[in-house]
């Protein structure tokens, strides 16, 4: 595993680095088996990279119809709820791309979690036995939330400990809510991950995630160690404040 930590003036100069960052991975991707699959992070601050991703700069570098869909996790919502992650991507992103339909693999949280989990391990576990296919994300994104979780890891819950499961539904009780998310092994097999993380909220944890101790149960976010893949934290200024290892 190589880790790289980038870290850019302000949110939008960061944006722009993820945008050419998946522009990397899916060049990478599209050489070597012919598509492109990209699991997207929830929360706000990948809407920028999103935006920018259908500026005509980018559009026309990325054929849509080679590049898969997933996420790394789903609120307990419906996908038209505000709160949906699916819905922030297809705002931002899918309904100004020319992406075909089945591309797009949603966790069909309408469901109950644990039925929702199941049927997205099935699609995974589909998607990744295709012919001539990579059995692994060619790139995830991932949020990290300032009490130190990714996707829907949340410090203190039982899906920190699958180990085999790729996608779990997690009880949140910080939230009193459920989630459904990728679990640290999927995420792990990936070809490449990368954090975006901007703000000053996040500075404390960034630094106990990066420069602290081992302490995964509290810092989700630790369990994230490529087997052999490359981690990248695209972070920014404010982000980075407590860093004594700056890039
Ligand atoms: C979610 C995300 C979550 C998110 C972090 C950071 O569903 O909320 O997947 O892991 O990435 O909470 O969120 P922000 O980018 O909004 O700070």
């Amino acid at each position: 595993m190589t880790t790289t930590i980038r870290i850019y003036d302000d949110r939008t100069e960061l944006a722009q680095a993820a945008a050419e960052y998946v522009l990397e991975c899916y060049r990478e991707a599209i050489a070597a088996h012919g598509d492109f699959a990209i699991a997207l992070s929830g929360g706000s601050t990948p809407r920028v990279l999103f935006q920018l991703l259908i500026a005509p700069a980018y559009a026309r570098q990325i054929d849509w119809s080679q590049v898969q869909v997933f996420w790394g996790d789903e609120r307990s919502v419906p996908p038209d709820h505000a709160d949906s992650n699916y819905r922030m991507a297809k705002e931002a992103l899918l309904d100004h791309v020319s992406l075909p339909s089945a591309n797009i693999h949603r966790m069909l949280t309408e469901q109950t979690p644990e039925q929702a989990a199941h049927a997205y391990e099935q699609t995974l576990r589909d998607f990744f036995s295709r012919p001539g296919g990579q059995a692994r994300f060619d790139l995830v994104l991932l949020g990290m939330g300032d009490d130190g979780h990714t996707a829907s890891l949340f410090p203190n819950t039982a899906a920190l400990d699958e180990t085999e499961r790729l996608v779990v539904a997690n009880h949140v009780p910080q939230l009193d809510t459920w989630r459904v998310t990728l679990t640290a092994p999927v995420i792990n097999r990936a070809a490449h991950v990368a954090f975006l993380v901007s703000g000053a909220g996040k500075a404390n944890r960034l630094k106990a995630v990066l420069e602290g101790p081992q302490q995964p149960r509290e810092l989700p976010s630790q369990l994230v160690r490529p087997t052999d893949g490359e981690l990248v934290w695209l972070v920014d200024q404010d982000a980075a404040a407590q860093l004594v290892e700056r890039a």
